[in-house]
């Protein structure tokens, strides 16, 4: 039996990443060129930089990942690629040098949702047992996903307003932290002997749903009036209260929803996976449940290709494959 080798791209916002994935969980290669030193100075990712970074990156890091997996075009057997969501002009680069390759060595091609990558990080670590929950929380996303099976996807709550990420990196902002703010505020809230009370939004009883933008306005006052009585704001309890905040309703509404339905598994998902305070929080609630609780490694959280090629590896064997007409789709539904 001849092994599945699928070339998976990822560009959807400021990491350019090619990675080659042999039967939808072994990785062969892992490129990830981060673009963030451009974007610093800004404050933020600036789009059209994004854009200009992934058409220098782009061939390079192709040839690269299929160096490093030692295998050549003959041996693919598709080509996989982030067709959205993200920024339209990232997205394009990678879906455009995906259909030239397909086109060029006949290879059939796979559109992979940015999100679907981020929860299926997860069948790189472990097996996955469905039905299965997914906590995906990043700079664009926060949403609790119920998988009843392969490839099924079902949104049981998500971020009425800021997504976790966004969240972490105002506040980091609002405290003259460099971006992306979300290691700086971990990192500071490890540090804190004391922390500030900050709201939780917990919305209606039973609902699964988050809000983050009325915490981020919270933390922005405190921020703002102690300057104006000339006080020291204590940038460590800042973030302690900011991040207990965050932790509590994400852990509390995850722990309900698995409560809710019947899951095997629940999974960690994002960039936002790599804090460690949520980590831990998890680890502490899931420790005697039912519940296997699984958390990628930091570098399979953040961005990267090796994700797009473990989900798409479920389309190839579900036959889903795309045609040419495939575009970047920068709100492209789960
Ligand atoms: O998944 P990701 O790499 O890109 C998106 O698809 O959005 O997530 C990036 C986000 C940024 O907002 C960043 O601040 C946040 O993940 N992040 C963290 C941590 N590491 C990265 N947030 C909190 N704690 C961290 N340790
Ligand atoms: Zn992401």
């Amino acid at each position: 039996n001849k092994s599945e080798i699928i070339l998976a791209i990822e560009t959807s916002c400021d990491e350019t990443s090619a990675a080659v994935i042999q039967d939808g969980n072994h990785i062969l290669s892992n490129i990830v060129s981060s673009q963030i030193e451009s974007h610093k100075r800004f404050g933020g990712v600036v789009p059209e930089i994004a854009s200009r970074h992934h058409v220098e990156q782009m061939t390079l890091i192709i040839e690269e990942a299929l160096k490093e997996a030692k295998v050549g075009w003959k041996d693919l057997s598709a080509i996989a690629v982030t067709e959205g969501p993200g920024l339209v002009g990232a997205l394009l680069v990678g879906v455009h040098a995906a259909k030239a390759i397909a086109f060029a060595h006949q290879l059939p091609l796979i559109g992979v949702h940015h999100i679907a990558g981020h929860i299926y990080a997860n069948q790189l670590v472990t097996e996955l047992k469905f039905p299965l929950l997914a906590l995906v929380v990043s700079g664009g996303h926060t949403e609790l996903v119920y998988m009843e099976t392969q490839g099924q996807f079902e949104i049981i709550g998500e971020t009425r307003d800021d997504a976790v990420g966004e969240a972490y990196d105002k506040v980091a902002r609002t405290l003259g932290l460099p971006y992306p703010g979300g290691p700086h505020i971990d990192r500071l809230a490890s540090m804190a002997t004391e922390s500030i009370d900050l709201p939780r939004a917990w919305l209606e009883e039973n609902s699964f749903d988050f809000s983050f933008s009325g915490l981020k306005s919270a933390v922005i006052n405190v921020v703002h009036n102690e300057k104006q009585k000339g006080n020291e704001v204590n940038h460590e309890s800042v973030a302690r209260g900011f991040q207990e905040s965050v932790i509590d309703v994400l852990v509390t509404k995850t722990r309900k929803a698995t409560e809710a339905y019947p899951i095997k598994q629940l999974l960690l998902a994002g960039g936002v996976a790599a804090n460690k305070g949520l980590r831990s929080a998890l680890e502490m609630q899931f420790k005697n449940s039912k519940v296997e609780l699984i958390i990628p490694p930091l570098h399979l959280c953040t961005d990267n290709a090796a994700m797009i090629g473990a989900a798409a590896s479920i389309k190839y064997q579900q036959g889903q494959f795309s045609d040419f007409a495939l575009n970047g789709n920068p709100g492209l539904d789960l």
